[in-house]
């Protein structure tokens, strides 16, 4: 079963082939260069650049694939959660060409599409925890099976991504600011600051909002000023540090208190090398944690493809 996918929620334009857990053709276009120079995603800008970008990567994925049309079986979309005028873009287009081709659309969840995208690795059966990880969320599941979750620690305030972009941005650092926080706390120590790693109890939940203060505050009342290249590179360190904490901590503990011997890692922070190693470090020997190749951490339509083939074999 060939399944076109689609996944416009955010800044990507993405779309995908995929058969099975065999990605046939993959085009992305990032609109990072677009919002850069604001910091952030510009909703009106990021929907005007999906239409413009959308149907020609459809056109590319066909033609690296070497099909037509009328050779898709089925098209998964990403409905929800995202930005309301660039998910209308992507379901409008997979609407269309459901109705057009005379085949099955499935409409998903986009946090439960960054789970799927462990179709594409070697993961062991479930039960297991799910941890995404990315610019609007940090949501840790129960998954009891394939399609039947139980959410059991999620975002307060700020989600673990959008902290490193916010604070990427205190620090002068390019836009998004995973990758450049992670390129600046390369090999740099990351105990100068004592930033506050959030606790909530005995609960699983995630907290950002304190450590981005706590970051704000330490530049601008207590240094005054950054000293040079080595002080920002050790609060970029420091700031990593104690925003990845929390999610090898809640995540083994979940492990633990659930009785499951994996973690499954996904979302754009967990393209984070550090975030790999820490859970390697922390991991006991019982519990071991699965990520997704780096490139299918941050939104593409290859993971959208495989939740709708789940859901429509399901129903088949
Ligand atoms: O999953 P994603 O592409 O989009 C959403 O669904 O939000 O995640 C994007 C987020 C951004 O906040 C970005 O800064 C973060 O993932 N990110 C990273 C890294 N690469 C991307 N955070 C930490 N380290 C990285 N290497
Ligand atoms: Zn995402």
């Amino acid at each position: 079963m060939k399944i076109l996918g689609i996944e416009t929620s955010c800044d990507e334009t993405a779309v995908s082939i995929v058969e099975g857990t065999n990605i046939v053709s993959e085009k992305i276009f990032s609109q990072v260069s677009l919002h850069s120079e604001y910091a952030g995603v510009v909703p009106e800008l990021a929907s005007r650049e999906h239409l413009r970008k959308l149907n020609l990567l459809i056109q590319e994925a066909l033609t690296e694939a070497g099909i037509n049309y009328e050779d898709i079986d089925a098209v998964a979309v990403t409905a929800y959660p995202g930005l309301e005028g660039s998910l209308l873009v992507g379901l409008t287009s997979a609407r269309t060409l459901s109705y057009l081709l005379n085949i099955p659309i499935k409409e998903v969840d986009h946090i439960e599409a960054h789970l799927f995208s462990h179709v594409f690795t070697q993961l062991p059966p479930p039960p297991g925890i799910g941890l995404v990880i990315s610019g609007g969320h940090s949501r840790l599941f129960y998954i009891k099976k394939w399609g039947d979750y139980e959410i059991i620690g999620d975002t307060r305030d700020d989600a673990v991504g959008e902290s490193f972009d916010k604070v990427a941005s205190l620090l002068g650092l390019p836009y998004p600011g995973g990758p450049s926080i992670e390129k600046a706390s390369r090999g740099v120590r990351e105990n100068r600051f004592n930033f506050p790693v959030s606790k909530l109890g005995n609960s699983y939940d995630f907290s950002y909002s304190g450590l981005k203060t706590a970051v704000l505050y330490k530049i601008k009342y207590d240094l005054k000023e950054i000293s040079g290249e080595k002080e920002l590179k050790e609060l970029a360190s420091s700031f990593q540090k104690a925003a990845l904490t929390p999610l090898v901590k809640n995540s083994i503990k979940a492990a633990e208190d659930y009785s499951a011997d994996w973690i499954f890692v996904c979302g754009g922070v967990a393209a984070n090398s550090r975030l790999r190693e820490l859970f390697d470090e922390k991991s006991p020997e019982n519990i071991k944690a699965y990520f997704p190749g780096v490139r299918l951490c941050t939104d593409n339509a290859s993971m959208v493809a495989a939740c709708g083939g789940f859901y429509l074999k399901k129903e088949a």
